[in-house]
């Protein structure tokens, strides 16, 4: 089966930017929001990202048009009724997503491809709304943040997923740009199994007293190559989403380094999410390029 008209639930961070790398390969492309302010917020995000890409060379402006011109907004779930893959990327909210899955299984033709871009959800779990034959078709797509720019997608079998489905998705991963690897239905798949409880341990030693923040983010970013330290990549995913992930997957293994430190608990009890609340490990409120270690101890 051959993937052309995709369609993504969710023009947030994530559903955003999974349309605009999908439009960029030449897909047609529908998103779907909730409300058509948030489809529109959406896709300001992919318009700013197209123009640094235009800016940098990456793309010209003609492609620049031409990706723009292949997505398409809705409100409207019949829009996605043709679609070949569709790919959700909305609240991590297990009753929602299934709700979700449940009304689109009747409204998409037989063949449509449904993929979850969840982090930590179960995609069995979602894939049972559905009917016996689409349960066969139904595999995770996770991606990452920011999406046109990093190169990987995990593409997560269950154990109903069919060969030539999973073949096709693997495939279509490779057709977006990205170096697909093959995971299984187990919490977390392979990134967030070994990211999260490093992220977590980061915040131990802080907690402990072994580091100052900015000392254990620098000791990680030059002592080991890493683009970002591990607390400003939890202020950057949100310290709100990493709790989240943290209590699903400590709640599944029940193993201590799945356990979100009390740190972190009450970081986000206060609001202080992150870069998207202003406020983290870090401050960004007066100088977001240059953001200064909050007094967290
Ligand atoms: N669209 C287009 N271009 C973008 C962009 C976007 N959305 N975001 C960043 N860029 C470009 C910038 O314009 C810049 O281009 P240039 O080098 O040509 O000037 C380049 O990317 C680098 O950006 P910055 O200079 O702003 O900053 P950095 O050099 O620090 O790079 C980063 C930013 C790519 C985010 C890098 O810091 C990084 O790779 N960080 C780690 C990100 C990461 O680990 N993501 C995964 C999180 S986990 C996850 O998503 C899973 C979930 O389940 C939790």
């Amino acid at each position: 089966m051959e993937i052309k008209k995709v369609g993504v639930l969710g023009c947030g961070l994530m559903g955003s930017g999974i349309a605009q790398t999908a439009a960029a390969a030449g897909f047609e492309v529908v998103v779907r929001e909730v409300t058509n302010e948030l489809c529109e917020r959406g896709f300001q995000g992919i318009e700013k990202s197209l123009a640094k890409f235009a800016e940098k060379g990456t793309i010209t402006a003609d492609q620049q048009r031409e990706i723009r011109g292949r997505l398409t907004g809705t409100t409207e779930f019949n829009a996605l009724a043709d679609c070949d893959i569709i790919i959700e990327a909305i609240i991590e909210n297990l009753d929602t997503k299934r709700d979700t899955y449940r009304q689109l299984d009747e409204l998409c033709k037989p063949e449509t491809i449904f993929a979850s871009n969840t982090s930590s959800l179960s995609i069995t779990e979602m894939m049972t709304a559905t009917s016996a034959a689409r349960q066969q078709r139904f595999i995770g797509l996770h991606f990452f943040n920011p999406v046109p720019i990093m190169k990987l997608v995990e593409v997560v079998k269950t154990i109903l997923t069919d060969e030539a489905v999973y073949e096709t998705a693997v495939d279509f991963g490779k057709r977006l740009g990205k170096v697909p690897v093959r995971a299984s239905d187990k919490t977390g798949f392979i990134v967030n199994r070994l990211l999260v409880p490093y992220m977590l341990d980061s915040i131990r030693a802080l907690e402990e007293g072994v580091g100052s923040i900015v000392d254990i983010d620098n000791a990680m970013k030059l002592g080991c190559g890493y683009p970002m330290g591990p607390l400003t990549l939890g202020d950057f995913v949100g310290l709100d989403t990493t709790y989240y992930i943290a209590e699903i997957m400590f709640n599944e293994f029940r193993e201590k380094r799945f356990a979100p430190p009390p740190l972190l608990k009450r970081m986000v009890l206060a609001g202080l999410y992150g870069r998207k609340s202003g406020r983290g490990f870090y401050d960004y409120t007066v100088d977001p390029k240059n953001p200064t270690p909050m007094n967290l101890l």
